[in-house]
């Protein structure tokens, strides 16, 4: 799983000649950054924000749909391997009356093969744009991403960002020496329920935050085996590398709502983690059974454990556990727990627990009435400005809107993004650090400082919102198209 940090320089080494052929920023201009450089990193207003959007299977549409409906932001490139995929959200702007994207495409057919697939993406990240926006399979995403930063775009990268640590540095070594944002699209940030939480924790309800758990747990057995030309994966990319990795490669959706939480890389940071994982036992039954023991999907023996569970600790002395399984029949949970000194809050379903004053305890969860007491009072300034905005767009009850919306709002009002190059490199490190740890049984390792000290200086991240007001939203439409895996 390790890519060597030569190795991975060498495959990206053409990305500086053809910065410097296009006049950008090189790797010969590298400054020394300065601790935490991207920190609270705000550019100049972008009043019109002009998108491109790469990756238009499954998760891309929305976004085209989302980002089109908020007001001054323009989905002004389409990028795909297919035509098709293309046509598709070409087809979509058209009717929903907004201007005619640039189209980006690699192959006439899903047929087809052969060509140099990296062609559509380089041309579309090398036209003029402000962000690039990508929802590709995870192995192209920090390749797309440093493309893009090299020619001078701003990037939001689906999730997780990164895969390998090389990568990780490679997106902080470029968003700071090209002073590009660097956004990882870490949705569940904006859930309901996580917003709720920060809040309350922002307001000191449940005291000082000890531990943590976030996790994981999806039951996507019938997706990852699903034939592309039926709609699956392209090319069977999450099945693939479930099969030849360890550990846990999707750590983000419930990590990083936590170490918002609990100010990692903003007075806080990851020190060391350990990972443990089952042995894989599902995959290979739902194979076995679904398409026969003499079936290549039987013959895989996918790498991945059923289950994988990894614990953090960070250098003040807090924990985090993150789990990850998505092969085992049960219900979706991102486990959502936060313990404090002064109570306890858990989600599926939603429970709060809080002591009555220091050192008494909280053994029971809050009656109902209670608990929607604690909610309506502290519930987030973003989903009361807009929360019924955001339900009625639609993207995983809403979530996925706010995200874009604020990541919209603050380009165009020159403001620092929520979550920064720093956040997108610690959370996606257990990728490849579980798999390590996992490899090792369990042994711990070190988790780098990727704020090169910043950390304890940086301010931890406050209660945001949007004045919809100023944006006029009001006449956005309903998207049934959302996909909500
Ligand atoms: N945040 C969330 O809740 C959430 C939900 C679903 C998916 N995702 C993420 O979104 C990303 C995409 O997932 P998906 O389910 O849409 O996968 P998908 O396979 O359906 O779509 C990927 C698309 O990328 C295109 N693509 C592949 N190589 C390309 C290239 N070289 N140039 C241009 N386009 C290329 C494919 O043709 C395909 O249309 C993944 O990173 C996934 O983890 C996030």
């Amino acid at each position: 799983m390790k890519t060597d940090r030569r190795e991975f320089l060498k495959g990206t080494a053409w990305m500086c000649a053809a910065a410097a052929y296009a006049g950008c920023a090189t790797a010969g201009d590298t400054k020394i950054s300065a601790p935490g450089a991207m920190t609270a990193y705000a550019d100049k207003p972008i009043r019109k924000v002009r998108v491109g959007v790469v990756g238009l299977g499954m998760r891309g549409p929305g976004a085209v749909h989302r980002l089109a409906n908020i007001p001054g932001v323009e989905v002004a490139a389409l990028c795909d391997l297919y035509r098709n995929r293309v046509a598709n959200q070409q087809a979509w702007l058209a009717k929903n009356g907004k201007a005619k994207a640039r189209e980006y495409f690699v192959y006439e057919a899903a047929s087809d093969g052969g060509a140099d697939e990296t062609a559509a993406y380089r041309a579309m990240c090398e036209s003029d744009l402000d962000l690039v926006y990508i929802a590709s399979p995870w192995a192209l995403h920090a390749k797309i991403a440093l493309y893009a930063m090299e020619h001078g775009k701003h990037v939001a990268i689906e999730v997780p960002a990164a895969m390998t640590l090389e990568e990780c540095h490679a997106l902080v070594d470029t968003s700071e020496r090209t002073q590009r944002h660097c956004m990882q699209l870490e949705n569940c940030c904006y859930g309901d329920v996580e917003m709720l939480t920060l809040n309350l924790v922002r307001n000191g309800v449940l005291g000082e935050l000890m531990h943590g758990e976030g996790a994981y747990i999806h039951d996507l057995r019938s997706l990852n085996y699903l034939d592309p030309a039926k709609g699956g994966y392209q090319g069977y990319w999450r099945l693939r590398w479930n099969a030849a990795h360890y550990g846990n490669p999707y750590p983000t959706h419930g990590l990083v709502p936590i170490m918002q939480a609990m100010n990692v890389n903003r007075g806080d940071r990851f020190d060391y983690l350990s990972c443990i994982s089952t042995a894989q036992v599902g995959m290979d039954l739902y194979a076995n059974v679904k398409f026969g023991k003499d079936s290549w999907q039987a013959k895989l023996h996918p790498k991945c454990g059923d289950m994988s569970t990894t614990v953090i600790r960070t250098v003040n002395g807090k924990t985090i556990m993150v789990q990850h399984d998505v092969t085992s029949p049960r219900p979706y949970s991102r486990i959502n727990l936060l313990s404090g000194t002064m109570g306890c809050l858990n989600d599926y379903p939603f429970r709060i627990a809080l002591a009555s004053q220091p050192g008494e305890g909280a053994h029971g969860w809050l009656a109902q009435d209670k608990a929607n007491e604690v909610w309506n009072k502290y519930r987030h300034p973003l989903w009361k400005a807009a929360g019924e905005l955001a339900k009625k767009m639609g993207g995983h009850g809403g979530m996925d809107f706010l995200m874009d919306l604020r990541l919209c709002y603050c380009l165009q009002n020159g403001l620092p993004l929520d979550m920064d190059v720093y956040d997108l490199a610690a959370s996606c490190s257990i990728c490849e650090l579980s798999e390590r740890s996992a490899l090792n049984r369990g042994a711990s390792v070190d988790v780098p400082d990727f704020t090169r000290g910043g950390w304890k200086t940086a301010k931890p991240l406050g209660i945001v919102s949007v004045d919809i007001s100023k944006m006029g939203l009001q006449d956005v439409k309903r998207d049934d198209a959302q996909l909500n895996v």
